[in-house]
């Protein structure tokens, strides 16, 4: 039997966009040219999907997520609320892909996770099987090869930490038991090696 698909009346979704059966797009989301959005992906409210994004079916994307232009969001990754994923970064969800040997139902593919807040710069690569902690940032260009810690920002490949970000984004400045923001002056503890903000 088809399902049904739900479209938040005050969202967007630009006439070239694919819409398969059984999606939902919540309120206030907007698609763009060309993307493609496939049967029961769940897309949550206030997200962003520019041009040529596609999302694979029964993926789920959370809240406020902005998907900048030419991201395929594979089966096996999920984003969380407010995940930034900069133009053409690259998930992947098959660790061993070869041709002659197809490894293409869900059995074989590993999970992806970026936690909320998370941005993933431009043209950066996350290879399967890895979650981005939460405030996570990897720098432009990354191939990120191991989980990312919450609020650490990530380059080079693969991918090593070279310092930590505020929610905000900016840069934090690491200091006895804590850190403060640069950017915004928020305060951080740090619990057993994890920011918190306070
Ligand atoms: C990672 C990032 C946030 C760091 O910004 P920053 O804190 O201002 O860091 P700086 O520019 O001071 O750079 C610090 C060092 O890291 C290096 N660096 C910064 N970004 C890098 C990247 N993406 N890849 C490799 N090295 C990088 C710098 O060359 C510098 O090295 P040096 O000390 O040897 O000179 C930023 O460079 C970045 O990649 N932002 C993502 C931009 C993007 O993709 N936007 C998409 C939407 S438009």
């Amino acid at each position: 039997m088809s399902s049904v698909t739900a479209i938040a009346s005050s969202s967007f979704v630009h006439a070239t966009a694919v819409v398969d059966e059984g999606v939902i797009i919540g309120d206030g989301s907007r698609v763009w040219h060309f993307s493609h959005l496939g049967k029961g992906c769940r897309i949550g409210e206030r997200c962003s999907l520019g041009q040529n994004v596609y999302v694979a079916p029964g993926v789920r994307i959370g809240s406020n997520v902005k998907i900048q232009n030419n991201v395929s969001i594979y089966e096996g990754v999920e984003l969380h609320d407010d995940v930034f994923c900069g133009p053409s970064m690259v998930f992947t969800n098959v660790i061993t892909p070869r041709s002659a040997f197809p490894r293409n139902t869900s059995a074989h593919y590993a999970k992806t996770i970026v936690k909320r807040g998370a941005t993933i710069g431009a043209n950066a690569t996350i290879v399967c099987g890895h979650t981005i902690g939460e405030f996570g940032f990897v720098g432009a260009g990354a191939v990120v090869t191991h989980d990312v810690p919450p609020h650490a920002i990530v380059v080079g490949n693969p991918a090593k930490v070279i310092g930590y970000a505020c929610t905000c984004g900016a840069r934090l400045a690491l200091e006895q038991g804590g850190a403060h923001c640069t950017g915004c002056a928020k305060l951080y503890r740090n619990i057993e090696g994890r920011l918190q903000a306070k």
